[in-house]
């Protein structure tokens, strides 16, 4: 019997749904991605027809050219709309019946359940799809349910969600999204890592002095205050972002790229993580900012006091990283948009060119920098003699350019994360144990936050002075690209 697939995008009037899940998805099926047509049904509340949705998700998609304008017509006969009030278990039964009578002659279907809902509605609508039996895998067939963050704003929020998910699916029907993971850039950390034999050898605190991972956004909270004001950078980046590319950074080789042997490896680095509540000297370990006239924000409490930007020095405790630190960042209305992570290689042991001057801290010549976003690219820099008499040193760098290289600009992250939902891959999604381990770490460092002060910024700056106090004696600076 063939399988239909049907993918369901549940809260499908919301944002996301038009400017990130219908663009990846049709340029999915223009790329020819779609061995067989994937049915996409489109549910909110909202009283549209099939007409009226596909004119809203229609906005973020450039027809100008006659291929694509073609591409779009045959795209769109695989989509539509079905009204419902998400927050109405009766209404569930509805939707089977509709998602039934779609394709009688080919039941049993595949089905992925997309909620691309608030936070507070993950849970009726997963209770929602159970009742109306739509999460039965017991014929063949199979029913994954995709979840966008937050998952959770703490860790017993995150546990008491996993335990209330688990109760009415199974680990391997859930596809927690971190769309980082779906960058290509973020993706080559493991490839660059476990393919090439002569970096990983230097990839310890033997050789590795110091690593530093930021995530700069140029722009401000904009229309998401509501959401943003009571989350603030920590939970917003941090605890998700951040912390997926540190241990993508950090973890040992896995024994294979399955799904649950690379997670097994991630939660082990989150496990070996120092808490900073741990930390004594918290000024030179944590820097917290708000950008200035952040408080005038639309949508945003006259005295808040959520951060728009924190910095923080840590350590992961294990054989590998033992005494490294780890120096992440993140902030809004930073100076320029850029991710990077940076590896800071130690001193020789030993100078023939002079003895070190501490002045001239800056020398450090070793380092490699992967640029997750934009201009995606890796960058290995080192000293190389300047041309005439004598023995002075210039610093070069050896670059590698994506798009230069392939020639065409990396797919979006959405795209290859819909794909491997759609194939049943997990290694990309986030597993109930790695969300666990890093609200722990998270709320241990949200214990401490507190207690440093709100450091005012302004607006398209590297962020508030103090952070630079995090790196010492001669460990550099951060980046700004
Ligand atoms: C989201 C955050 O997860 O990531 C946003 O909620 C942030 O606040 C966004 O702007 C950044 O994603 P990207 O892919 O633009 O770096």
């Amino acid at each position: 019997m063939t399988k239909k697939t049907q993918l369901i995008i549940l809260g499908a009037s919301g944002d996301l749904t038009a400017r990130k899940l219908i663009p990846a998805l049709f340029s999915s099926y223009l790329d020819g991605w779609f061995r067989q047509p994937v049915e996409i049904i489109g549910v909110a509340r909202r009283a549209w027809n099939t007409e009226g949705f596909l004119q809203h998700i229609q906005q973020h998609i450039d027809l100008t050219s006659i291929e694509i304008h073609q591409g779009w017509r045959e795209f769109t006969q695989w989509i539509s709309y079905c009204q419902l009030n998400l927050d109405k278990a009766e209404e569930y039964s509805h939707l089977a019946q509709e998602l039934d009578t779609a394709y009688p002659a080919h039941n049993p279907v595949n089905r992925v359940f997309y909620l691309a809902v608030k936070p507070e509605l993950f849970l009726p609508t997963v209770k929602g799809l159970h009742g109306a039996n739509l999460l039965d895998q017991h014929r063949g067939n199979y029913a994954r349910i995709v979840v966008e963050k937050p998952f959770g704003h703490d860790l017993n929020s995150a546990r008491d969600l996993n335990s209330a998910l688990l109760e009415l699916v199974h680990e391997n029907q859930l596809y927690r999204i971190d769309h980082y993971l779906g960058k290509e850039t973020v993706q080559n950390i493991l490839a660059f890592r476990f393919r090439n034999a002569m970096f990983e050898p230097l990839w310890n605190q033997k050789y590795i002095e110091l690593v530093q991972i930021t995530v700069a956004e140029q722009g401000t909270v904009g229309s998401r205050s509501g959401y943003y004001d009571n989350s603030g950078a920590i939970n917003d980046i941090l605890q998700n972002h951040l912390l997926q590319l540190l241990t993508l950074v950090a973890m040992e080789p896995p024994a294979s790229m399955d799904g649950d042997a690379i997670r097994n490896e991630k939660v082990k680095v989150l496990r070996s993580m120092r808490f900073p509540e741990t930390t004594t000297e918290l000024e030179t370990h944590l820097v917290k900012g708000q950008y200035a006239g952040y408080a005038d924000e639309p949508g945003v409490r006259a005295d808040s006091q959520t951060e728009t930007y924190v910095a923080v020095r840590t350590y992961i405790d294990n054989w590998r990283w033992g005494g490294v630190p780890f120096l992440l960042r993140t902030g809004k209305a930073m100076k320029e948009r850029f991710t990077s992570i940076t590896l800071q290689f130690r001193m020789p042991p030993h100078s023939l060119f002079g003895p070190y001057d501490p002045a001239f801290c800056h020398l450090r010549p070793n380092s490699l920098r992967i640029r997750i976003q934009p201009n995606e690219g890796i960058d290995l820099f080192f000293d190389v003699k300047k041309p005439g008499p004598g023995m002075n040193m210039q610093p070069a760098t050896l670059s590698f350019n994506y798009e230069e290289f392939f020639g065409v600009p990396s797919p979006e992250a959405y795209q290859r994360l819909l794909q491997d939902v759609l194939s049943g891959d997990q290694s990309l999604f986030i597993r109930t144990d790695e969300v666990e381990e890093s609200w722990k770490w998270t709320d241990s460092l949200k214990k401490v936050t507190p207690q440093v002060p709100m450091q005012t910024y302004p607006i398209q700056s590297w962020g508030p002075e103090q952070a630079s106090q995090l790196f010492q004696h001669c460990e550099g600076s951060w980046a700004q690209h």
